[in-house]
């Protein structure tokens, strides 16, 4: 079979290793002829292609972001994209292709799919916020240098007796920041789901510090809101084809409201694409890995607008349909049970 492959949207620690294990099994296994669409939907569009072979894939196993390229292509949003991609697809002879990606790009192929392409989806973001999947790749190594990243804030903070703010991705889901809070042993954790009050926030830090704490690690997602505001967006920024506002800076405004309420020196960092750079954890490596599998398998037993997913430690396979449309938010007893114990 001819099988393309594409990645879109954010880059993710990972992409790689699907694509090796893709190419690997297809190549190998199934005989297959591998070719790859650069830069996410856009090639598909404009036919820009290239070949994938074992050779091609040697020592990417490790290494960040996507030998492909990619991009934040939205086919739906360009004149006549729809039928361009069909007709690039078909020109390119292709038999089956493997769509990598978060819930836009997936979005995209189950659409594709229902006008007749033969897609199967592999689950990306590190923002680990597409449902039918308990995690998405990408995810463990956003986590791994976030609660990284606090662990070495904890011991400046000490040092000053401060406050220290730390913003990390999570534009709909504040699962990095849960999970991250946690690890990094956050006083406070402040996600999407749960819009919050500022005076509440500096009463409780307020209280742990007059039991005898003087320094204070705050988790903030970047798509956290304020309870009667709106969503810190940067200034003049363009929506992506996909209607999403560019977040980052919340932090700050979260670092002033507490220093004012509380007199506390607070300092601000932000993670931002640090989280996406750099080499996937081995957890991520074999996820996806064996996503990867999943998925070229997937397409020689003609399991078509499926995608692989995770569950309960097994790869399974759900209809796309399933997977795209609905954010899978921060399960609340991790955020109440477990990270609010911490609080206050
Ligand atoms: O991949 C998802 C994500 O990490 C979001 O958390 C974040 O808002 C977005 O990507 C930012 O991506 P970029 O700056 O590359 O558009």
């Amino acid at each position: 079979m001819r099988v393309g492959l594409l990645t879109g949207g954010g880059d993710c620690p990972g992409l790689n290793a699907v694509i090796r294990a893709v190419v690997r099994k297809g190549e190998r296994r199934y005989g297959d002829t591998l070719v790859g669409f650069e830069d996410g939907w856009r090639g598909v569009l404009d036919g820009a292609t290239m070949p994938l072979d074992i050779e091609r894939c040697r020592g990417i196993l490790p290494r960040g972001g996507t030998i492909l390229g990619t991009s934040r292509t939205n086919p739906y949003k360009v004149e006549g994209g729809p039928e361009k991609a069909l007709e690039v697809l078909r020109a390119e002879r292709i038999d089956a292709l493997v769509a990598i990606g978060g819930d836009d790009t997936l979005g995209v192929a189950h659409k594709l799919g229902g006008a007749g392409v033969a897609v199967v989806g592999v689950p990306k973001t590190i923002d680990n916020d597409l449902s039918a999947t308990e995690v998405t790749f990408g995810f463990d190594t956003a986590v791994q240098i976030a609660s990284d990243a606090i662990d070495r804030l904890h011991t400046t903070a000490e040092s000053h007796d401060r406050v220290m703010v730390v913003e990390v991705m999570g534009r709909h889901a504040g699962w990095i920041a849960t999970h991250a809070g946690i690890a990094g042993g956050a006083a406070e954790i402040l996600v999407p789901e749960e819009p919050f009050d500022p005076d509440e926030v500096a009463q409780r830090l307020k209280a742990r510090h007059d039991r005898g704490r003087y320094a204070s690690i705050v988790v903030v997602a970047e798509g956290a809101a304020f309870k009667e505001g709106t969503m810190v967006t940067q200034e003049n920024a363009p929506l992506d084809a996909f209607g999403h506002v560019r977040l980052g800076g919340i932090a700050n405004v979260v670092a002033k409201e507490i220093e004012a309420r509380t007199g506390f020196e607070t300092r601000v960092t932000i993670l931002g694409h640090i989280q996406r750079g750099g080499t996937p954890t081995a957890f991520d490596r074999i996820l996806a890995t064996r996503f990867g599998i999943a998925a070229i398998d997937a397409v020689h037993d003609g399991a078509f607008g499926q995608m692989v997913a995770l569950r309960a430690g097994e790869i399974v396979r759900v209809p796309l349909g399933d997977a795209v449309g609905t954010v899978k938010t921060v399960d609340p007893d991790l955020y109440h049970g477990v990270a609010k114990v911490f609080s206050g």
